[in-house]
C-alpha cells in the first residue's frame, strides 16, 4: 500500500494563518509589531533563498523583518557589532543567523553572542540547556516544526520507537530531546543513529517514527524502513542529471531531492513527508511563531 503522504506545505499554510491572526490581536493590543532580524553574510546560493522564504513569510505574517545582508567578506568584529546593536534594540524581538557562516567566522562564538531571549533559533547553550532540562524558551525551528506535524497528524509517540538519524545540533540532537520529553508529541523511546553506527538498517527498521537528517541524498531506502512507519525526511539536497535538449546537446539539470529514497520508501511507509513541501515550510512557520512569542515575553519582561 502506498504511504499517506504529510502535506507540510498545506499545514504550514493553515499553521501561519493561526499565526497570522495572533500576531494581528497582539500588535492591537500592545501597539508592537514583533521583528525578526535576519543576518545573511557571504552569497551561498541555498543561503539565499532560505532567507528570502524567511523574509517573505514574515510579510505574509504581519511580523517586521529586518534584514542584513553581508559581503562574503566580513570580519567577525562586524557581526559581533551588528550583533551587539541588535540585541540592544528594544524593537527587535528575534535575532537569527543564517548558517552557515564563512570559513574564516567562528560560528558557535558569533551564535553564543545572540541575547538568549532573542534567540528564535534555540541555538544558545541556554537555551539549548532549557530544552535537555524540559523547560523550553524556545524550541528549535526544524524539529518544533516536526513534532507539531506529528501532533497534528495523529501519529502516536508515545512508547513508540522513533529513530533519528544524524546529530547535529540543528536537528538530530534537539530532535531527540524533543521526542523524550514529557507529555504530547512527546514519551518516545529514541535511538540517535549517525555515520559511525554499526548496522544502521537494522535499526531504522525497528523504528515506528524515522526522521532522516544526514544531508545524504536518497540514503534511506525501503528495506531500510518498518512497514506502516512514519518517515520525516529533513533532507534538501541538490543533485544534478545529465539529459539530452532537443537539439541533442547534452544538459545538466538538477532537482532537490531528500535524505530518503521518497519513490521506494513511500511503498513501504505509512506516511511520508515529501521534499520539496514537507519539513521545509513547517521550520519558516515555527520561526514565525518563536519570534511571536519572543515579543510577548519581552514585552512580559518590560512591564
Ligand atoms: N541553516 C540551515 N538551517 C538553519 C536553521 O534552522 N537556522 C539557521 N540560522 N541557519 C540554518
Amino acid at each position: 500500500m502506498t504511504a499517506q503522504i504529510l502535506d507540510g506545505k498545506g499545514l504550514a499554510e493553515k499553521i501561519r494563518a493561526e499565526i497570522k491572526d495572533d500576531v494581528a490581536a497582539f500588535t492591537r493590543q500592545t501597539g508592537i509589531t514583533p521583528a525578526l532580524a535576519v543576518i545573511l553574510v557571504g552569497d551561498n546560493p541555498a543561503s539565499q533563498v532560505y532567507v528570502r522564504n524567511k523574509e517573505l513569510a514574515c510579510e505574509k505574517a504581519g511580523i517586521r523583518s529586518i534584514m542584513h545582508r553581508l559581503p562574503e567578506e566580513t570580519d567577525s568584529e562586524e557581526l559581533v557589532a551588528l550583533i551587539k546593536e541588535l540585541n540592544a534594540d528594544k524593537s527587535v524581538n528575534g535575532i537569527l543567523v543564517q548558517l552557515p557562516l564563512p570559513k574564516h567566522i567562528d560560528e558557535k562564538a558569533i551564535l553564543d553572542l545572540i541575547d538568549p531571549q532573542k534567540d528564535v533559533d534555540a541555538f544558545h547553550p541556554e537555551n539549548v540547556g532549557l530544552i535537555s532540562q524540559g523547560r523550553p524558551r524556545f524550541l528549535p525551528c526544524t524539529p518544533y516544526g516536526i513534532q507539531q506535524a506529528l501532533i497534528r497528524y495523529g501519529v502516536e509517540t508515545r512508547g513508540k520507537h522513533a529513530v533519528v538519524i544524524g546529530r547535529s545540533d540543528i536537528v538530530g540532537k534537539p530532535m531527540a530531546l524533543l521526542l523524550t520529553q514529557k507529555g504530547e508529541g512527546g514519551d518516545a523511546t529514541v535511538t540517535i543513529c549517525h555515520s559511525r553506527t554499526q548496522d544502521l538498517p537494522e535499526i531504522t527498521r525497528q523504528a515506528d517514527i524515522l526522521i532522516a537528517a544526514i544531508g545524504q541524498a536518497q540514503f534511506v531506502t525501503a528495506d531500510m524502513v518498518k512497514p506502516g512507519a512514519t518517515v520525516i525526511d529533513v533532507g534538501m539536497n541538490r543533485v544534478f542529471k545529465e539529459t539530452i535538449d532537443e537539439n541533442g546537446k547534452p544538459q545538466k539539470v538538477s532537482k532537490l531531492v531528500g535524505d530518503v529514497d521518497f519513490d521506494s520508501v513511500k511503498e513501504v511507509a505509512g506516511l511520508i513527508t515529501p521534499v520539496p513541501g514537507g519539513v521545509g515550510p513547517l521550520t519558516v512557520t515555527m520561526l514565525l511563531l518563536n519570534t511571536l512569542n519572543g515579543a510577548r515575553r519581552q514585552i512580559g519582561a518590560q512591564k
